[in-house]
């Protein structure tokens, strides 16, 4: 089975407008010729530029999060319909950053699935244990009660919509990326998980990329294992170059 290959940048809270513009118009001109899907999700504040710069090539631009209400008085929030109307088809949820210092619960999540879908939006959820999973040996359980508390009340044709990013929390901007192997035995495991389900054509068909401290140099070893389909890139998505280095490496 040919799964979508992905490789997406997340800018997280890092560059200004003219950051994000210079960045872009570097990324095109280097832009190496790919199987891959290649998304960015700068800040907001730079969503709308983006997209207009990309419009013609193979780039998209996504969203790091949404509010789970279609509007209403909630400040600083942004939501799916606000989203798609500059022209965003695709948002980030879950990330352990949201979960961590926002505190967004699973319970919170499951519903802005629900609103993401509902706006026709596609999603990347991030799932991942922490370290102290990881050290208790309850990393499995951990990431199967993610995707159990948060997707399994969708419908099988929901999952289309759907990437999975694994990205153990003790990975991310560390510097430690998890070995090829336990990134790859633990993206069989939630393809295990999601047949389970789903049935073995969701789990085939659905992508499912890395993610925590992917740059140039541990990049292909992760992409040659059977179960990644590509990355979710911090730190090393911030540079074009190491950021093209790792879209070459798929
Ligand atoms: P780093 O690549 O900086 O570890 O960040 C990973 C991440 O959180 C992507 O969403």
């Amino acid at each position: 089975m040919k799964r979508r290959k992905i490789i997406a940048a997340n800018w997280k809270m890092y560059k200004d407008l003219a950051e994000a513009n210079d960045f872009i118009t570097f990324l095109l001109e280097k832009l190496p010729d790919t199987n891959a899907e290649i998304a960015i999700a700068p800040s907001y504040i730079a969503l709308w530029h983006a997209f207009e710069a990309t419009r013609n090539y193979p780039v998209e631009i996504i969203a790091q999060n949404l509010h789970y209400a279609e509007q209403g008085a909630f400040t600083g929030e942004v939501s799916a319909t606000q989203l798609k109307s500059v022209g965003i088809q695709r948002v980030i949820l879950g990330h352990s950053e949201r979960r961590e210092y926002f505190g967004e619960s699973d319970a919170l999540l499951k519903k802005k699935v629900q609103t993401a879908l509902k706006n026709d939006l596609n999603i990347i959820f991030c799932v991942g244990e922490q370290l102290k999973d990881r050290k208790a040996g309850t990393q499995v359980e951990v990431v199967k009660s993610q995707l159990q508390n948060t997707l399994f009340h969708l419908n099988k044709n929901d999952w289309q919509h759907l990437v999975i990013a694994y990205e153990p929390v003790w990975a991310i901007g560390t510097g430690e990326t998890a070995s090829p192997q336990q990134a790859q035995e633990m993206h069989q495991h939630i393809r295990e998980t999601i047949t389970g389900t789903y049935g073995s054509d969701t789990a085939e068909k659905l992508s499912v990329i890395y993610g925590g401290s992917v740059k140039p140099e541990n990049a292909s070893a992760l992409f040659v294992q059977p179960d990644i389909d590509g990355a979710l890139v911090g730190g090393a998505s911030l540079e074009v170059d190491s950021f093209v280095e790792i879209i070459k490496s798929i």
